[in-house]
C-alpha cells in the first residue's frame, strides 16, 4: 500500500531559533498522535537542516531539504550538493518547486539531472510541477503536467521511478488562498497515474504517492486528502504553524 505523505515546506522562514521553537512545537503536537500509514516530513532551509535532523532523530518527523545542486562538487560558489545533504542526515529532497522554476530559471532538463543526482546519492525526491492559470484557462493543464513528468522523470527505469514522490502543485493555488478544488485534484492526480501506468505499468503507478499542494489549509485537507488518488499534500504556509500543521497531518 502506498504511504500518505504530509510534508511541510517551510521556503526562506525561521532562523534557526524559530526552527528549534517550531521543530519542539510539531514533536509535541505529534506526540500521542497516531500516525496511520502517514509519513510527516518537514523542509526546513538548508542552515537549519543540522538542527532539525538532530532534534527529530527518535521521533515521527523526518527531515528533507528544499534544493541541491546537480553536481557532486566543484565551483558553484553557493550552491549544495547531495553528498552534503547526506552528511547532516537528510534522506530526502524537494525539487522542481515552481520557485525554483519561476525565480531560478529551473527547467525541466536541469531537472531530469538534479533528480539523477539526488537518486545516485540515494536520496529520496519529492518532486514538483503544475500548471499555470494560463494554461488552465487555455485547457492544456494535462499536458503540460504531462510534459513536465516526461521530460524530468521518464528516462528512469521502473525500479529508480520507485523513489520519486510526486507533487502536484498548481501554481496559481501556490501562497493565493486558492485551491485546486478537491475534484480538480482528483482528476489531475488520476490523469498523473494514468500517464505513470501507461509509462510504467499499474504496479509502479499504484505505488507512487502523488501529493497535492497550494494553499492547503486544516479546513480543506480532509476533502482534498479523502480523494482516492491523493496521497497527502505539500505544505507551504500552512506548515509555519505547528497547530494547522498537525490539523492537517490527522485530516486523513
Ligand atoms: P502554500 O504553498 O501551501 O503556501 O500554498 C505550497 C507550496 O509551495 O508547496
Amino acid at each position: 500500500m502506498r504511504k500518505n505523505i504530509v510534508a511541510g515546506n517551510w521556503k526562506m522562514n525561521n532562523d534557526l531559533k524559530a526552527t528549534k521553537t517550531l521543530v519542539k512545537q510539531i514533536k509535541k503536537s505529534l506526540k500521542k498522535t497516531k500516525l496511520k500509514n502517514t509519513r510527516v516530513i518537514i523542509a526546513p532551509t538548508f542552515t537549519n537542516l543540522p538542527s532539525a535532523v538532530k532534534r527529530c532523530k527518535k521521533s515521527k518527523i523526518e527531515v528533507a531539504a528544499q534544493n541541491m545542486h546537480q553536481a557532486t562538487s566543484g565551483a558553484f560558489t553557493g550552491e549544495i550538493s547531495a553528498e552534503m545533504l547526506k552528511s547532516v542526515g537528510v534522506k530526502t529532497v524537494i525539487l522542481g518547486h515552481s520557485e525554483r522554476r519561476a525565480y531560478f530559471g529551473e527547467t525541466d532538463a536541469l531537472l531530469a539531472e538534479k533528480v539523477n543526482a539526488a537518486l545516485a546519492h540515494k536520496l529520496e525526491v519529492i518532486f514538483c510541477f503544475g500548471e499555470e492559470l494560463a494554461d488552465r484557462k487555455a485547457n492544456k493543464e494535462e499536458a503540460v503536467v504531462e510534459s513536465q513528468i516526461k521530460n524530468a522523470l521518464f528516462h528512469l527505469e521502473a525500479d529508480a521511478f520507485k523513489k520519486i514522490v510526486l507533487a502536484y502543485e498548481p501554481v496559481w493555488a501556490i501562497g493565493t488562498g486558492e485551491t485546486a478544488s478537491p475534484e480538480q485534484a482528483q482528476d489531475m492526480h488520476a490523469f498523473i497515474r494514468k500517464t505513470l501506468a501507461d509509462k510504467y505499468g499499474n504496479g509502479v503507478a499504484d505505488s507512487v504517492s502523488i501529493l497535492y499542494g497550494g494553499s492547503v489549509k486544516p479546513a480543506n485537507a480532509s476533502e482534498i486528502f479523502g480523494k482516492p488518488d491523493v496521497d497527502g499534500g505539500l505544505i507551504g504556509g500552512a506548515a509555519l504553524k505547528a497547530e494547522d500543521f498537525h490539523a492537517i497531518i490527522t485530516a486523513f
